[in-house]
């Protein structure tokens, strides 16, 4: 039997609890390659972004995989961050520690220019997860690697869902609306897991006790995590557990059968106060604007949360 190639990926990202969750999913997943987590300013500043994305690795026993830290902040305008939703460390709950493994020198932007020029065109997919910042200067510094791209599978924005961050805006996007601009007109192929789909994916006490039963160093890392993480966002949203927003992206890519959406076009809106951030989907076609990115609407949500926990128990 042919085995199938292995999709390789750069996930782009501000841990951030679900990052963690995403990356851990993508380490457990053998059908991934993860050639290397790129990490932004967003949830927190980048040097605690870097410090929990060195941390996740370590709990994943995936000393292998090489780190490059990034932007410090977006590309115009003020930095908004989250520990409001995440904590002062980005990824409280579980004991934080200063990782072992060391960062690599390569700026971010570079290393993604570097590894899409490098490999076979359009064989890496880049998962952004945070503030688009890293890709949108990737892209500025090299155009030409948007033909090499496979695929961007982004977690941010929303339609009828709205905003997180603000009424109108989800907080990727609006951490650096101009970098999501220049991401959403590059050309390569986007799948884009917006609030609409990630709030139906909800860390409730039951599949978190699902997490604890896989007892090794990153479920148990995990469920700490989430633990913390279901906290504020029950209350802000009244449910039983906090959307887990990014390893949509990373089950999208493992197992596409799990979700629903449509080709739509989607803008981003940059010059509004009242709206800076917010992704205008054309949802029901009324212009003629290109339809230049896949929007996941639906999701099996028991289904996700199986995968995540299958895949988070093959780590060591
Ligand atoms: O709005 C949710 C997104 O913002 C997630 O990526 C979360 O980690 C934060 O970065
Ligand atoms: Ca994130």
């Amino acid at each position: 039997m042919i085995e199938k190639e292995k999709i390789k990926v750069i996930i782009d990202t501000d841990p951030g609890q679900d990052d963690a969750a995403a990356i851990m999913l993508a380490l457990g997943s053998p059908e991934l390659d993860v050639l290397g987590l790129t990490v932004v300013a967003g949830n927190v500043p980048l040097n605690l972004t870097t410090r929990n994305a060195l941390m996740v690795c370590e709990l994943s026993g995936r000393l292998d995989i090489k780190v490059f830290s990034g932007a410090k902040g977006p590309m115009t305008g003020p930095q908004v961050t989250a520990e409001h939703a995440h904590g002062k460390s980005g990824l409280d709950g579980p004991d934080i520690f200063e990782p072992s493994i060391q960062l690599e020198p390569q700026y971010a932007p570079d290393f993604i220019v570097e590894t899409l020029l490098n490999e076979r065109s359009k064989t890496v997919t880049l998962c952004p997860i945070g503030p688009l910042t890293n890709v949108a200067l990737a892209l500025e510094k090299n155009p030409t690697i948007a033909t090499h791209i496979d695929k961007i599978v982004l977690m941010g924005g929303g339609y009828f869902a709205q905003g997180n961050i603000t009424p109108s805006a989800e907080f990727n996007i609006f951490a650096d609306p101009e970098a999501a601009k220049i991401v959403f007109s590059c050309g390569a192929p986007i799948v884009m897991m917006p609030l609409d789909v990630t709030h139906k994916v909800l860390t409730t006490r039951a599949r978190i006790q699902q997490l604890a039963s896989i007892g090794n160093p990153a479920s148990e890392a995990l469920v700490k995590m989430l633990t913390f993480y279901s906290r504020y966002n029950s209350k802000k949203f009244g449910n039983d557990g906090g959307p887990l927003h990014d390893p949509t992206t990373i089950a999208w890519l493992i197992n596409p059968d799990l979700f629903k959406g449509k080709k739509c076009n989607v803008e981003i809106e940059i010059k509004s106060d009242l709206t800076r951030g917010s992704t205008v989907i054309d949802w029901w076609e009324v212009t003629n604007r290109p339809k230049n990115a896949l929007v996941i609407n639906e999701v099996d949500s028991d289904g996700f949360f199986e995968l995540l926990t299958e895949r988070v128990s093959n780590l060591k």
